[in-house]
């Protein structure tokens, strides 16, 4: 007992001596093949090994894409064994971060010192449902505010203790599997507090949803990358059937679609007063494939007379969008290469079986030579009208070579599903749902005055 005890107090002392160097820190930022993502994810590494030259040790970074290649990376869990087997003898803390976080590394250090990496611990700004939502498969109903999950964008730290726990439950045989993966902060906070036996975050100040002088990271706002993309370039196509020609298309109409230049609703009616196009597909209750793969055939050959059409934006007639807001994102993307664009959700992705695609209500958005390849003949086939068109187009990309691109700034649900705090950075391009909202209301406190200014810009350039 006594020998215990000394070893213990042996070690505290060299812990306390030692002192947490800023070398025993790994940072993952969960980046993306893409050119844009990319560079911003290599930006911040960069601006990390620049701010550690004043520090004595550096922080190992890693780009998860390039140095954990796995078509779930970004859900977290599928890259901690890798990470554990790799920093188990000399890391003391894990982080997680966007490639849009910003990192204060000497604050960081700070903050990580205030806590024991010897004991199973995570930190992180911590967020709760107010109410049970769609996108957490509305966990905890009875009380949604009771379980905290991290912002991921603000940055999330797990002790070295923790990284080995949850290393040892990802590798048991009976390591729980997921079907979708939507919210990785929350799918990950699930699993880490694991129905209650395992560790419950801890909300720290520090990591912080907007930019203040006392945060040690935060998400930075989206910046755009150039001139706004043109309107004419971008091509909207709306997906609607007849029993909604009266009730949502009016909203779509008063709203966004003023903004949009080029647009078509696409039906199983056709309507002059809209005006819808048929395309000759029966309306299906669930899932669209047979309609939208008609409607990306159906732009594939406007582009013969429209080469100007950079961009395809299919939209459902409940999607709440900002026109501005997407042309200006676009500005950051290439439309000559083969760009799938949206909110990423994931079906099985904890194994490489698994497969990533565009959630379709925050809106898809395909670059002209992604369109291309995607009406080749013989290539996405419809296994029957009614497949869901999000997860077959997210199959048919894959099995084309291209990997899809994530933006936070889409979103498959209303802004009430979302905390306030996970929306802080403001610069959502896309909300989806009228479900007991005011639609009209979603996007005049979201995207009216800029598509109203964007207008106004070109009407000025024109003088
Ligand atoms: C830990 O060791 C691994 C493997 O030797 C090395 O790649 C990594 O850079 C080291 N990390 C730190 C924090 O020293
Ligand atoms: C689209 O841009 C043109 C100029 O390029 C401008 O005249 C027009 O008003 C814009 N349309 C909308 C709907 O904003
Ligand atoms: C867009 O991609 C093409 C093909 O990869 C490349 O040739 C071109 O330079 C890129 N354009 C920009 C603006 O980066």
């Amino acid at each position: 007992m006594v020998k215990m005890e000394t070893i213990v107090i042996i070690l505290l002392f060299f812990a306390t001596v030692r002192g947490l160097g800023i070398k025993d820190v790994v940072v993952v930022v969960l980046s993306q093949q893409n050119g844009h993502h990319l560079r911003i994810a290599e930006n911040l590494k960069k601006d990390l090994l620049e701010q550690a030259d004043g520090l004595q040790g550096k922080p190992v970074v890693h780009l998860s894409h390039r140095d954990f290649p796995h078509v779930g990376d970004w859900t977290i869990l599928p890259l901690i064994p890798q990470l554990y087997d790799l920093h188990k003898d000399n890391s003391s803390w894990l982080v997680f971060v966007e490639d849009r976080t910003r990192i204060r590394l000497k604050k960081l250090h700070k903050v990580l010192q205030k806590y024991d990496p010897n004991k199973p611990v995570w930190l992180g700004h911590a967020l709760h449902d107010t109410e049970p939502t769609i996108i957490h498969h509305y966990a905890f109903y009875d009380d949604p505010k009771k379980f905290k999950y991290p912002n991921v964008a603000s940055g999330t730290a797990i002790s070295g203790a923790l990284l080995q726990r949850l290393a040892a439950r990802l590798r048991q045989r009976d390591a729980p599997r997921s079907d979708f993966g939507i919210d990785n902060g929350h799918e990950l906070a699930l699993f880490v507090w694991d129905k209650g036996v395992g560790e419950v975050l801890t909300d720290e100040p520090a990591l912080c949803v907007q930019e203040e002088d006392f945060c040690a990271a935060f998400p930075a706002p989206f910046r755009q990358c150039g001139e706004p993309v043109e309107n004419e370039s971008i091509f909207f196509a709306v997906k609607t059937c007849g029993k909604y020609h009266e009730e949502r298309v009016p909203v779509v109409k008063r709203t966004w679609a003023r903004h949009a230049t080029r647009i078509q609703f696409f039906s199983d009616v056709e309507d002059g007063t809209i005006p819808t196009v048929d395309l000759g597909v029966p309306n299906t209750e669930r899932g669209h494939c047979g309609k939208t793969m008609a409607i990306l055939h159906h732009i594939k050959k406007k582009l013969k007379d429209q080469p100007d059409i950079k961009w395809v934006v299919v939209a459902d007639d409940d999607t709440i969008l900002g026109v501005s807001r997407v042309q200006k994102l676009l500005s950051c993307y290439n439309s000559t290469e083969s760009v799938a664009l949206g909110e990423r959700y994931g079906y099985n992705v904890r194994s490489p079986e698994g497969y990533n695609y565009i959630t379709g209500g925050g809106g898809m958005v395909f670059s002209g030579a992604l369109l291309k390849q995607l009406t080749r003949p013989g290539v996405c086939k419809c296994p029957s009208i009614s497949a869901p068109d999000d997860m077959f187009l997210g199959l048919c990309i894959a099995s084309l070579g291209v990997t899809i691109t994530h933006s936070p700034l889409f979103h498959q649900a209303r802004p009430v599903d979302y905390p306030p705090q996970y929306l802080q950075t403001k610069d959502a391009v896309s909300f989806h749902k009228h479900w007991m909202i005011d639609p009209e209301s979603v996007y005049d406190q979201w995207f009216a005055q800029e598509d109203a200014q964007q207008s106004t810009i070109y009407t000025h350039s024109e003088l």
